[in-house]
C-alpha cells in the first residue's frame, strides 16, 4: 500500500529551540518511518509579518534546516523545500482566495489574536489576512492527508479543510480533507518559567554546546518554597520536573516522590536533567558538525527537495486548472 502523505512546516524565525524539538520536531522525526514526508520552510508566511525587512531571510532559512537536519529529518527519505521556491502555492493561493469568503479570514482566531498580541507591527495588510489561506494552498497541493502541527494551528487546518470542501463543491473532487496529527507533548516553558521564546532570552537552543546546557539548565526556576536543601518539594509547580516528564520519563515517578519527600535536592535533581538533555543533544550536535563542513550541503538539499516539490505541486495544478476549466 503507498504510504500516506504528511506536509508541516514552521516560518524561518531564527535558531530552534528545545520546545521546538519536543512539541514538533521529534514527532516529524519519528512520522518519517510510516509516511511520504515534506518539510516545509515558510517564507511567504515569514513575509506576512516581517516583509519591512527581509535581509536575514534567506541565512534564517539556512539556518532552520540545519536545526531540523541535526535532530534527524532526513533528506534521503523525506522532502526539505523552501515555499517561495514552488511558486504552484502562490497560483492555488490565488485561486483558493476565488472561493474563500472573507469573514472565514476574518473570523479566524488566530487573526484576530496576532493583530492584538502584535500591536507593534503594522498587519493590516492583505497578506497577513490571508494567512490561513496560503497555508491551506500548502497544504492541498501535495494532496497530505495528514499535518503534524501544534494546537494553535487547528483554526488552519480546519479552515484548510472548509476550503477544500468548497473547492470540491464548485468543480469536483480534487482535493482529500487533511487531518490534524496532534502532538501530545505540551510546549515547554522557558528557564525562567515563561513561555520559552526567542524574545525573552529564555532558550535552550538546538544549537546549544554542553556547557550552555549545564548553565541553562542549573539557572531554571524551581519551586520557589523549596529555599533550604530540607525543605519539601512541590514538583507541580516546578519546571525542572516539566522537563524531567519529557526527558527522563523512566525516572519521573520516582523524582516526582523523592521532590515530595526531599529525599533530592534540585541540584542534583537539575544535574540529572541536564545529563539527559545533553545525551539526546550529542548526536545533534555530530550532525550539526558533519553539516556545517560541507558549506554547500544545504543548497543541495534545498535544491533537490524544491525540484521534487515542484514536480508534485505542479501535477495538482494541472488538474486544477482543469478543474476549474482555465485550460
Ligand atoms: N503556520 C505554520 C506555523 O506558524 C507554518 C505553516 C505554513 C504550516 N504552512 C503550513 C504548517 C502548512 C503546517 C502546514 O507554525
Ligand atoms: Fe524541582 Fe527537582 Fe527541585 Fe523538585 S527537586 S523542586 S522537581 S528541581
Amino acid at each position: 500500500m503507498e504510504k500516506k502523505r504528511i506536509l508541516s512546516g514552521n516560518r524561518p524565525s531564527g535558531r530552534l529551540h528545545l520546545g521546538n524539538y519536543a512539541g514538533a520536531l521529534q514527532n516529524w522525526a519519528a512520522l518519517q518511518d510510516e509516511y511520504e514526508c515534506f518539510f516545509m520552510v515558510a517564507d511567504w508566511h515569514a513575509l506576512t509579518s516581517e516583509y519591512g525587512d527581509t535581509s536575514e531571510l534567506k541565512a534564517l532559512t539556512k539556518e532552520m534546516v540545519i536545526d531540523w537536519i541535526s535532530v534527524g529529518l532526513d533528506p534521503e527519505r523525506s522532502t526539505l523545500f523552501v515555499q517561495s521556491h514552488v511558486t504552484q502555492h502562490a497560483e492555488l493561493a490565488l485561486l483558493l482566495g476565488m472561493i474563500t469568503p472573507l469573514p472565514w479570514l476574518e473570523r479566524c482566531p488566530t487573526y484576530k489574536q496576532q493583530i492584538k498580541e502584535l500591536s507593534n507591527k503594522d498587519l493590516g495588510n492583505f497578506g497577513f489576512l490571508g494567512y490561513p489561506l496560503l497555508q491551506a494552498a500548502d497544504i492541498l497541493i501535495y494532496e497530505a492527508n495528514c499535518v503534524p502541527i501544534g494546537e494553535d494551528q487547528l483554526p488552519h487546518l480546519e479552515m484548510t479543510r472548509e476550503i477544500a470542501r468548497r473547492f470540491n463543491n464548485f468543480y469536483g473532487e480534487v482535493f482529500p480533507e487533511p487531518q490534524a496529527l496532534l502532538s501530545d507533548i505540551p510546549m515547554l516553558v522557558g528557564i525562567d518559567g515563561r513561555k520559552m521564546s526567542k524574545s525573552y532570552g529564555n532558550c535552550i537552543y538546538l544549537s546549544d554546546e554542553e556547557k550552555t546546557v549545564n548553565h541553562k539548565v542549573m539557572q531554571m526556576i524551581t519551586d520557589p518554597a523549596r529555599v533550604t536543601r530540607k525543605d519539601k518539594g512541590h514538583p507541580e509547580v516546578c519546571s525542572v520536573c516539566q522537563y524531567q516528564k519529557v526527558f527522563n520519563p523512566e525516572i519521573y515517578e520516582k523524582l516526582w516522590d523523592q521532590c515530595k519527600s526531599a529525599e533530592i535536592g534540585c541540584v542534583d535533581c537539575k544535574k540529572m536533567l541536564a545529563e539527559k538533555i545533553n545525551t539526546l543533544m550529542t548526536p545533534f550536535r555530530d550532525k550539526r558538525r558533519e553539516i556545517e563542513s560541507k558549506p554547500d550541503y544545504v543548497d543541495e538539499v534545498l535544491n533537490a527537495g524544491d525540484a521534487h516539490a515542484r514536480e508534485i505541486a505542479e501535477a495538482t495544478m494541472q488538474r486544477v486548472r482543469d478543474a476549474v476549466k482555465l485550460y
